[in-house]
């Protein structure tokens, strides 16, 4: 995994978070829009705000592993890029008049899967709430004319099409070791918990696609489209990671355990 390009990434790509300036203009949305869309940015708001302890404790099992050298620093600036995104959400929240959250049942189920089995678990449960994110914050940025709403999405968005890329890479390199078999069975759980996860999210948020004029339906089938899209991308960079040569002994020996 080329972990420096994500650390330079990741090193650069904050920093225009911490600095972004939201626009001035009042927000001109009417109650019954502004408020549940409020709501529902409260609740990723309380999603993205994280501490990532366990996660970065996750990461320090593959950080003896040579292709994962930088991992470790990367989900920490990975973390902390998250952290800017709660930030963010946080000021728009607060300019259309909702309350910020301080626990949410669906954030804490998903906080709580999230760290049930092992590192590659704990990206798959973060992928599935990033592939739901793309639709979400994409719905927003098309259907919510507020200038600020519209400035966050689009910072979001960019951002979480990175982090897409950098989940798939990180992916890619585990599932390679797994065999055939592995992999549909892993194939088959992520597109299960992606989709109960995705009508959970539809119905959780069911007021705020209501005041944009988004079906739930039509919700759902943007983020299935949105999973098929990026696991044609991810089987393919698993058949290419399959079909590299070995690696050294060392990594060779640790990536088959
Ligand atoms: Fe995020
Ligand atoms: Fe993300």
């Amino acid at each position: 995994m080329n972990t420096q390009t994500w650390i330079n990434h990741f090193e650069v790509n904050t920093r225009l978070n911490d600095t972004m300036q939201f626009t001035d203009d009042p927000c001109t949305l009417p109650e019954n829009v502004r408020l549940p869309i409020a709501a529902s940015l409260a609740t990723f708001q309380l999603g993205e705000s994280g501490s990532g302890t366990r996660l970065r404790r996750y990461a320090r099992e593959v950080a003896p592993l040579e292709n994962f050298r930088g991992y470790q620093r990367a989900i920490d600036l990975f973390i902390v890029e998250e952290q800017s995104h709660s930030q963010l959400l946080a000021r728009v929240v607060q300019r259309l008049g909702g309350t910020l959250l301080e626990k949410q049942w669906t954030n804490s189920v998903f906080r709580r899967l999230r760290f049930l089995v092992n590192l590659e678990f704990a990206i798959q449960v973060l992928l599935t709430a990033e592939l739901i994110a793309e639709v979400y914050y994409g719905t927003l940025y098309l259907r919510c004319p507020d200038p600020a709403v519209h400035q966050l999405t689009q910072k979001i968005l960019r951002d979480e099409m990175k982090h897409l890329a950098f989940q798939r890479e990180f992916l890619s390199e585990r599932l390679a070791t797994f065999s055939p078999l592995g992999r549909w069975l892993w194939r088959c759980q992520f597109q299960l918990i992606h989709a109960i996860t995705t009508t959970v999210v539809a119905w959780d948020h069911r007021h705020a696609l209501r005041a944009m004029e988004v079906k739930p339906t039509d919700f759902r089938q943007r983020c299935l489209q949105a999973w098929e899209r990026w696991q044609t991308k991810f089987e393919k960079a698993v058949t290419a990671q399959a079909a590299e040569p070995s690696l050294p002994a060392t990594s060779q020996g640790k990536r088959m355990k």
